[in-house]
């Protein structure tokens, strides 16, 4: 019989988000960052999740809460249980996973704004 990992996905802060729930095919060794990539290319394709350089850990794109913890997705084993993943509490959420963790200073608004012009391109002065 198959192993399964069963995914929880809340798409929002707080325990009252909308979620979703996922049964993953489980073998040792894969990360959560794999089942929620196996997640969208065979059961979700409109799950949103944010990650770079899938399971380098240098992009720090994949941060999430695993069962309340802050994790990388990429680094954080999958483990053949009910898992809960919820997007970072204290960011901008943007949507399912996904959350805002540029530096405001290096997001496109800003530099839209430091170029004199306003987003959506009409300048500002
Ligand atoms: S996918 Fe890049 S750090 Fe996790």
């Amino acid at each position: 019989m198959a192993v399964t990992a069963h995914l929880i996905v809340r798409r929002g802060p707080g325990a009252d988000a909308p979620s979703s729930r996922y049964a993953v095919p489980y073998t040792p060794g894969q990360s959560v960052l794999d089942g929620l990539r196996f997640v969208r290319q065979a059961l979700d394709p409109s799950l949103s999740v944010r990650h770079s350089c899938i399971s380098a850990n240098t992009c720090k794109e994949c941060m999430i809460l695993v069962d309340g913890k802050v994790a990388y997705a990429c680094t954080a084993r999958l483990e053949p249980r009910e898992m809960v993943l919820q997007p970072l509490p204290n960011k901008p959420h943007l949507r399912d996973l996904v959350t805002e963790i540029a530096p405001p200073d290096e997001r496109l608004d800003h530099a839209l704004r430091t170029l004199g012009r306003a987003p959506g391109g009409t300048p500002t002065r």
